[in-house]
C-alpha cells in the first residue's frame, strides 16, 4: 500500500496539491524552488550533533580494575547465546583507548557524545562499597571529551545490571533494584555533574524487559509469566522515576536529566487526518507501559483492562514518582510502525510489513524514513514535550572494506540522508528537537548478533582492533558542520 504511495498522493492528501503543480519563472515548481534554498534545509541553530555508544558495547576490559561482572558478562559467557560465540569482554578496547576514541568521534564533526557508564564497574556488588577506579575511568572520558569540544551525555543504564543483584532479588523483578539504581545515579550524578550535564537514567525500556525477561533472547534470558512481568515493567519505570528524584536531590544545580525510549512510533500509512488521529492513539497505548505512564502519571485504561488478572501491584505514590518532571526525553527511532485508521475498536490497525518492504542488514530493521518525523511529533503533540532528543538512530549495513581499505556505505548515507530530511520536516515546523545522536560512532558489540552487524560510522577491523572512518563518517561530518541536510 505504502509502496504505490507517491509523493503527489501525499500532496493531495495534505492538501498542497497546488503548490506542488505551480511552476515559476525559471521553469522549477515553487516547492523545488524552496527546497532549493539552504535555510530551508537547515537544522535549528544549536542543534546538537552527537553519537552513541553503550559500555558494555564497546569498553571491554570486563573484569578488570575492579569490575563487578553484569548480567551481559552472564549471558555472553553462556554457551549459544551469542552468534560465534562473540563476547564483550574486549569488544573494541575502549576502556583503554578512549584516548584515540574521542579524537576520532571528534574527526566527525561531533559536538556531543553519548555513552553509558557501567553499573558494576561503579558499585560491583550493585549496593555497598563504590570502586573508585570505575568512576575514575568515566571521569576521565569526561575531561578527554571536554578538552576535545565535545560535550558527554551519560546514559546510567544501558542493560548491563550487576549479576549480584539479578541473583539476589531477580533483578528488575524487585523494587529494591529500583532503589539501588537511584542510589548509584544519585551518587554519580554527585561526583560527575560537575562536568556530565546532561544524564539519560534508562535505555530501552521495551528492550531490555521484553527481551531479557520475556522473550528470554537477551540477558538475563528470562521468560516470566504475564503477572511477574507486568510488574517487572512497572518496577523498571519507577526505577527511572527514583533515579531522576535522586539525581535532582545530589547533581549540581541545572543537571538535565530524562529518559531514552525506543518508542513504538505510529507512522500514519497515508497523511490524512484520520490516519494520523490513529497514528496517535496506537502510539499512545502501545507505549501504555513505559513512555505514556512515565508523561501522563497514570496507566492507561485499555493497558489495565487488557492485564486483566495480571495488572501490576501500585500505589498512587508510585505514579507520582514514575511520572517526576522531566527536562528532555530521549528516544531511539529505527523502524516505523504503519498505522491505518479501522471503524472498529480500537479505531487503529498496525499493519503488516510487505514481504518485499525494504530493511537494512539487521532482520528487524525495515526501513521508514517518515519514523524520524513522527515519533518526535508524536511527543511533542501528545504530551507537550518542550525538549525532545534523538538519542538512537542508524543502521547496520554490509560494510566490506574495498582494496583501498575504505567501506564505501552508499546505503548508510541512503539511510542517513532519508531519515535525516524526515528530522529537518519535525524542526521546520517547529517540533522541539535539540539534538541527534548517531548509533553508533564505531562497530561494536551488537548484542545476540554479536560483531558480525556492524552500524558505525567508523570501520573496526576487530582481529587489529584498527578504527577506519567509513565514507558515510565524511557524510555526517557534513551535515554535522553545515548543520544542514546534504
Ligand atoms: C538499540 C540499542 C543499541 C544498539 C542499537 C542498534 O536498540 O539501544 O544498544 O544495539 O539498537
Amino acid at each position: 500500500m505504502a509502496a504505490e504511495f507517491t509523493r503527489r498522493d501525499l500532496a493531495k492528501a495534505t492538501g498542497s496539491a497546488a503548490l506542488c503543480s505551480l511552476a515559476t519563472s525559471t521553469g522549477k515548481t515553487a516547492a523545488q524552488s524552496k527546497e532549493d534554498q539552504p535555510s530551508t534545509r537547515s537544522f535549528p541553530d544549536g542543534f546538537v550533533w552527537g553519537t552513541a555508544t553503550a559500555s558494555y558495547q564497546v569498553e571491554g576490559a570486563w573484569n578488570e580494575d575492579g569490575k563487578g561482572e553484569s548480567i551481559w558478562d552472564r549471558f555472553a559467557h553462556t554457551p549459544g547465546k551469542i552468534k560465534n560465540g562473540d563476547t564483550g569482554d574486549v569488544a573494541l578496547d575502549h576502556y583503554h583507548r578512549y584516548r584515540e576514541d574521542v579524537q576520532l568521534i571528534k574527526t566527525l564533526g561531533a559536538r556531543a557524545y553519548r555513552f553509558s557508564i557501567s553499573w558494576p564497574r561503579i558499585f560491583p556488588e550493585g549496593t555497598g562499597a563504590p570502586n573508585p577506579k570505575g568512576l575514575d575511568f568515566y571521569s576521565r572520558l569526561a575531561d578527554e571529551l571536554l578538552a576535545s569540544g565535545i560535550e558527554p551525555f551519560a546514559t546510567l543504564y544501558h542493560w548491563d545490571l550487576p549479576q549480584t543483584l539479578q541473583d539476589r532479588w531477580g533483578g528488575w523483578e524487585s523494587r529494591d533494584t529500583g532503589n539501588a539504581f537511584a542510589d548509584y545515579s544519585g551518587y554519580v550524578a554527585e561526583r560527575l555533574s560537575d562536568r556530565i550535564r546532561h544524564f539519560f537514567t534508562i535505555n530501552e525500556f521495551t528492550t531490555f524487559v521484553e527481551l531479557g525477561y520475556g522473550a528470554g533472547s537477551f540477558a538475563p534470558g528470562l521468560k516470566l509469566p504475564p503477572a511477574r512481568l507486568n510488574q517487572l515493567r512497572h518496577h523498571a519505570v519507577l526505577g527511572h522515576g527514583l533515579a531522576v528524584q535522586a539525581i535532582r536531590a545530589k547533581a549540581r544545580q541545572g543537571t538535565k536529566v530524562g529518559p531514552a525510549e525506543n518508542i513504538a512510533a505510529g507512522v500514519p500509512v497515508i497523511e490524512t487526518p484520520q490516519h494520523i488521529a490513529a497514528a496517535e492513539s496506537y502510539t499512545r497505548e502501545t507505549n501504555a507501559g513505559y513512555l505514556t505512564v512515565i508523561l501522563e502519571g497514570r496507566y492507561t485504561d485499555a493497558f489495565l483492562a487488557s492485564a486483566e488478572a495480571n495488572v501490576p501491584k501500585f500505589s498512587p505514590e508510585d505514579l507520582k514518582v514514575i511520572s517526576s518532571p522531566l527536562d528532555f526525553v530521549g528516544i531511539n527511532v529505527y523502524v516505523p510502525q504503519y498505522v491505518r485508521a479501522i471503524d472498529a475498536a480500537p479505531g487503529y490497525e498496525a499493519l503488516k510489513f510487505s514481504k518485499s518492504h525494504p530493511r537494512m542488514a539487521s532482520p528487524w530493521h525495515f526501513i521508514g524514513p517518515e519514523s524520524l518525523y513522527w515519533a518526535p511529533r508524536h511527543l511533542a503533540k501528545l504530551w507537550s514535550v518542550k525538549d525532545i532528543y534523538i538519542t538512537e538512530n542508524g543502521c547496520g549495513a554490509a560494510d566490506d572494506p574495498a582494496a583501498d581499505g575504505i567501506v564505501y556505505d552508499t546505503d548508510r548515507i541512503m539511510f542517513l540522508r532519508s531519515y535525516l530530511a524526515r528530522l529537518q520536516r519535525a524542526t521546520a515546523e517547529g517540533i522541539p528537537v535539540r539534538g541527534y545522536f548517531h548509533w553508533s560512532s564505531m562497530d561494536n558489540f551488537e548484542w545476540t548478533a554479536g560483531y558480525g552487524t556492524r552500524f558505525g560510522l567508523i570501520y573496526v577491523d576487530y582481529p587489529s582492533l584498527k578504527r577506519t572512518p567509513k565514507l558515510s563518517a565524511s557524510f555526517f561530518r557534513e551535515v554535522a558542520g553545515r548543520n544542514h541536510e546534504a
